[in-house]
């Protein structure tokens, strides 16, 4: 699951934005642990945010389901995107802890 979310981000950068970067980071908080995923990139930006994570919303040849699926995917999910501000996701995924 926690691939196929950074697969999902890591395509977007590379389609929408050409160039960004991926950080996968060990996390803790409360006796939980998990993975918290980054994607970033200063490309053009997504201009209608709440638009662009519904099921099916596409700007290129895709499906649409990106975004919306990756969210699905992880416990957390957090995007900021505007016109020329770039675009930053930011999702984690717990387990129970050891
Ligand atoms: N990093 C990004 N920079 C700019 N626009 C983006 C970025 N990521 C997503 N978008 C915009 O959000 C839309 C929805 O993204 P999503 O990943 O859900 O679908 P998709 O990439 O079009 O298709 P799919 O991922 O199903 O192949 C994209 O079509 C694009 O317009
Ligand atoms: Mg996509």
């Amino acid at each position: 699951m926690i691939s196929t979310a950074i697969s999902e981000v890591a395509r977007n950068i590379i389609r929408y934005a050409v160039e960004g970067e991926v950080v996968v980071s060990a996390i803790s908080d409360r006796g939980r642990v998990g993975v918290q995923v980054v994607a970033s990139d200063s490309g053009p930006g997504i201009p209608d945010v709440d638009l662009a994570m519904r099921d099916g919303y596409t700007t290129g040849s895709g499906m649409g389901l990106g975004l919306p699926g990756a969210r699905r995917l992880m416990d957390e999910f957090a995007i900021s995107s505007g016109v020329s501000e770039g675009t930053t996701v930011v999702m984690k995924k717990w387990t129970r802890g050891l």
